[in-house]
């Protein structure tokens, strides 16, 4: 399974936005990434631009929330339709600072299938809080929201879909969970996904610790915050992959 890198931008744009695809692939050039799947998710505006900067380096271009409807009256929002039409090949959905603004699996699930109609790929996030953890709960929550937030979505047809596990407490935190605990997690969402799924570890992902998370089984790459604005970092996080 071809790893997937993928960064988070959130909402940020540093001014030298527009040179991280060219500054990345001087650091890391295609040809000795082929076995690699790069992906920068920046705010909604800047996608657009981002994709003429990046499509002839094989650079992968995503959003980080859609709508589930096609069009209509909701102001402010976007549709997978209108991502994919300006290039996006990716859209993250569930991502937890999203969930604690309200957004519920039911929406998590219907914006997910929204992406496969459109023609684009979801990366569903699911994971526990650290009181979740602490109280024993993590498996439970994670099945629970696997369940809830997948449902009805075909699992078997590979590439179309990525999963990513980010405990909600390791996300820019500078804590990580532990390896032997995601292997257990990423064991266990890969017996509900099965096998051709791409399940993304996330969470306070660094060159430090990359090569020791990503050569974990059932680890098919990273979603990460922080460290995909630098690119010395998201490249040095990308080399870990290979
Ligand atoms: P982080 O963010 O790498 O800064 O912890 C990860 C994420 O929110 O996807």
């Amino acid at each position: 399974m071809k790893p997937l890198i993928a960064g988070n931008w959130k909402m940020h744009g540093a001014p030298d936005w527009y040179d991280y695809p060219s500054r990345f692939n001087a650091l890391l050039p295609e040809n000795d990434r082929k076995a690699l799947d790069i992906l920068m998710c920046p705010p909604a505006l800047f996608i657009e631009s981002l994709v003429r900067k990046s499509s002839e380096l094989n650079i992968h271009v995503g959003a980080q929330n859609c709508h589930a409807e096609t069009s209509g009256a909701h102001t402010g929002e976007i549709s997978t339709e209108m991502l994919k039409s300006v290039g996006a090949r990716f859209v993250i959905v569930g991502h937890s600072e999203r969930r604690a603004d309200g957004e519920m699996d039911a929406d998590i699930l219907a914006k997910a299938l929204a992406a496969i109609r459109g023609g684009i790929t979801p990366i569903v996030c699911v994971g526990e809080t650290l009181l979740e953890r602490e109280s024993g709960h993590a498996n439970n929550v994670v099945t629970a929201q696997l369940v809830a937030s997948l449902g009805g979505v075909d699992l078997t047809t590979g590439p179309e879909i990525v999963v990513a596990y980010e405990p909600v407490w390791a996300i820019g935190t500078g804590m990580t969970a532990t390896p032997d605990d995601i292997v257990a997690m990423h064991a266990r969402i890969r017996a509900y996904v099965g096998p051709k799924i791409r399940i993304l570890y996330g969470g306070s992902v660094k060159p430090n610790n990359a090569k020791e998370i990503l050569k974990a089984p059932n680890v098919n790459g990273a979603l990460i915050g922080g460290a995909s604005l630098d690119m010395d970092s998201f490249a040095a996080i990308a080399k870990a992959a290979l």
